[in-house]
């Protein structure tokens, strides 16, 4: 079978580097890719959120299966844009329908969905620009910090985290009047959760579903959690005070009255849902929903499925997931995401990478790099996720920092704390 991965990042590289094990692909495309996944199939130069590119590369190179990386193309619909296409129907798509990838894409939707079926969840009220004066209002009436979130997809900035009351009201009439375009012209004021978070992640066809190993996310930029939100610097997998009793509650608290809650909607749901959640005392409460994979926590849960991923992604698109049981990977893998200097403000591209030869005993996923003539150079904020299996967290993380000394880029910072508070 033909897959086509859309989208560029460690992510991508990592579903295509567990989806070439597989032995029923026959072909493997990426678009656009990256350096990393070009070592492995084919990149085509073309954006995931453009459709009809989309479309005349699945119909050239006979695409049997599209599975889709990031969130954009999904919240844009490209999933209806399929089943609307005489020629495209009958080739499956990974990843929701437009309806489905709203629990990412307005998290008042999100919110209303968690609160109609008693999915535990921060308190929250939504406020427009009618509403301005009562938002204030509130602000007032509740305990700092105050968490304000845009409804819409906001590239991960979205997230408004104050302690001054003052400062609060003024960001959230900023918010409102466009600070963060359309996305921001709902804003949630949510109450404020104190705990660790974790990253759950199933893999669903609606009805039966498969749950993939948990993972934790480091976003700060700085050691010990300080500083600005990157898309993640790191991440480790299996999380250790995710044990039994508290993945029991996860699963019968909120994953199964999701996908239930969706089916009651009448949304078909298709792929893979990211439960962002925080565990408050023992008790696991949804931060927020994505509707893909995370990423980097998809370059230390993907090297933990033992299963084909092709099999799975198949068994999803014929709705044969509860039939499936997955095998994993007892062992810890780690990631450090090596990253420009200036990241997650600017920073340059173009960077010659060197070194990544050198590395044996990690897996080097590519996330900003391309190929310049012959060269490997950098192509964004985060670079490269070097991931590692231990026996234990620390000595996972010991080959993922042995390994990222030996890649060499201008300006290469990394997180050296990861994995610090477990
Ligand atoms: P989100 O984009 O919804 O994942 O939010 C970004 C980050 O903000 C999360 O990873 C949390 O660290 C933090 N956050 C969001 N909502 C809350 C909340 N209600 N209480 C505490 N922290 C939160
Ligand atoms: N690492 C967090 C995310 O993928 O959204």
């Amino acid at each position: 079978m033909n897959i086509l991965i859309l989208g560029s990042g460690g992510r991508e590289h990592a579903l295509a580097w567990k989806i070439a094990q597989s032995k029923k692909l026959s072909e493997l495309y990426i678009a656009p890719g990256n350096a990393g996944t070009a070592s492995i199939g084919t990149n085509l130069d073309l954006s995931p959120v453009d459709f009809t590119a989309v479309k005349n590369a699945v119909l050239e190179n006979n695409i049997h299966m599209v599975l889709v990386g990031p969130e954009a193309p999904l919240v844009a619909g490209i999933h209806d844009f399929f089943l609307d296409d005489e020629q495209l129907r009958s080739i499956p798509v990974i990843g929701p329908a437009k309806a489905g990838a709203e629990l990412e894409g307005s998290k008042d939707f999100a919110k209303m969905f968690m609160h109609k079926y008693h999915i535990p969840t921060a308190k929250f009220r939504t406020f427009y620009s009618d509403s301005l004066e009562q938002g204030k209002q509130y602000l007032s009436d509740i305990d700092p910090p105050y968490v304000l979130k845009a409804d819409g997809l906001a590239a991960g900035k979205g997230v408004l985290i104050i302690d001054e009351l003052e400062t609060a009201r003024n960001e959230l009439e900023n918010m409102i009047r466009g600070k963060f375009g359309e996305a921001s012209k709902k804003v949630i004021i949510e109450a404020f959760l104190s705990g660790v978070e974790l990253s759950v992640f199933v893999l669903t066809d609606g009805d039966g579903y498969v749950l993939l190993p948990e993972a934790k996310d480091y976003k700060r930029i700085g050691e010990g959690d300080t500083g600005l939100n990157t898309g993640g610097m790191g991440a480790v997998s299996p999380v250790p005070f995710a044990g039994v009793d508290f993945m029991d509650k996860v699963e019968n608290k909120i994953i199964r009255p999701t996908i239930h809650g969706m089916k009651k909607e009448g949304i078909p749901y298709t792929g893979f849902i990211f439960f962002g959640l925080i565990n408050v005392k023992g008790e696991p409460f949804v931060i927020e929903y994505n509707v893909r994979m995370g990423d980097p926590e998809a370059e230390v849960v993907l090297p933990r499925i033992k299963t084909d991923l092709v099999e799975l992604l198949q068994a999803t698109a014929e709705k044969k997931l509860s039939k499936v049981s997955l095998e994993t990977d007892n062992r810890v893998v780690s990631t450090v995401m090596l990253v420009s200097g200036g990241y997650p403000g600017s920073y340059e591209k173009g960077k010659v990478i060197s070194g990544l030869d050198q590395v044996d005993t990690s897996i080097p996923f590519h996330a900003g790099t391309k190929l310049s003539e012959d060269q490997v150079v950098t192509n964004g904020g985060r670079v490269i996720a070097v991931s590692s299996f231990g026996k234990d967290m620390e000595s996972a993380l010991r080959l993922s920092y042995a390994n990222a000394e030996k890649i060499s880029f201008d300006k290469k910072t990394y997180r050296k704390d990861i994995g610090f508070d477990l």
